[in-house]
């Protein structure tokens, strides 16, 4: 039962704990407060008593918890829920709109679980090609939202196709990144429910893969187990591959492990090496296998992730 709140909610253990305290907290002070109000009236307990009671009670009852929520913080949960509520018991639509970074979400989306689009945030370092067809590809989608663009480089030229987009940003540094908490309260609390890596080339740290786990994806330029590792990104793939003479090469799309490139396969391509490629050449044809495949393997497994 416990799970499924978490998942509904799109919260992570942590912050569902948080949240049934304030529950439990907000209604130990609103029993409280209920009381002690009631005591500087004249009512005898009886059933007009309980009346007034229950309807303190529910009038006290948002304040409660939403003033146990600040030292929580819980705040920004409890205000959405409530307003949820309220809307509920009115019966009016939710057409509230929430600022995520540069761009618009309609909360009645959020509202209605099976209308709720999948988030993923693309975490790239480099020219973004990648990152730019998986949004282009996903543009229309009715089921899954390019969020957010993680990048850990300023120059970036992903960071340009981000606000090109319209899609929010987020600069990340080293030190928070592997010995903080790798920016899990942030890709939770902007809901994230998905995370692609497209020439990132970070380790992800191990906090990162638990709280998203089967939920984080690579792409590798080359067919792995081969030609992976630390130190194997881009050109040198595929300097490596020439120089051992190897005729074909290609690309792996694999689940992220806590070890470079060793993550469960979901995909590979290959082409061919000829003598007159060079590594420019086959970064050039590794990159068209890719825009060509990438974008359908992310949309087809963020769907069929629970
Ligand atoms: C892609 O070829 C991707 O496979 C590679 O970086 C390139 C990024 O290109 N990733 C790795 O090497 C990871 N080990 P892009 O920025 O144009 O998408």
């Amino acid at each position: 039962m416990f799970k499924k709140w978490k998942e509904k909610w799109k919260v992570s253990w942590l912050q569902f704990t948080l949240i049934i305290c304030t529950f439990a907290c907000g209604g130990s002070l609103c029993g409280f407060v209920g009381r002690k109000l009631l005591s500087f009236t004249s009512l005898e307990k009886g059933v007009v008593y309980f009346i007034v009671y229950i309807i303190t009670m529910s009038v006290i009852w948002p304040f409660c918890v939403l003033l146990i929520s600040i030292p929580l913080g819980q705040f920004a949960f409890f205000k959405n829920y409530l307003q949820r509520m309220a809307n509920r018991m009115t019966g009016s639509k939710d057409d509230t709109t929430i600022m995520k970074g540069d761009s618009q979400e309609n909360l009645s989306t959020i509202n209605h679980p099976s209308l709720t689009k999948k988030r993923i945030a693309i975490f790239a370092s480099g020219a973004g090609s990648n990152a730019a067809k998986i949004i282009e590809h996903l543009h229309y989608s009715k089921n899954i939202k390019v969020s957010l663009i993680v990048c850990n480089k300023p120059e970036a030229g992903v960071l340009k196709i981000a606000k090109y987009n319209n899609i929010e940003a987020l600069l990340i540094e080293k030190e928070i990144f592997f010995r903080g908490d790798a920016y899990v309260n942030a890709l939770k609390a902007k809901d994230i429910d998905f995370i692609v890596l497209a020439g990132f080339l970070w380790k992800i740290p191990a906090a990162l893969i638990q709280a998203y786990p089967n939920k984080i994806i690579n792409i590798h330029p080359a067919l792995l187990p081969k030609y992976g590792g630390k130190g194997m990104y881009g050109h040198f793939v595929h300097e490596a591959v020439i120089a051992n003479g190897e005729i074909e090469t290609g690309i792996t799309i694999h689940y992220v492990n806590e070890n470079f490139d060793e993550g469960k396969h979901i995909f590979q391509a290959s082409c061919t090496i000829s003598k007159d490629d060079t590594p420019d050449t086959v970064a050039t044809k590794i990159h068209q296998l890719e825009h060509l495949h990438f974008p359908r393997v992310v949309e087809e497994v963020v769907l069929a992730a629970e």
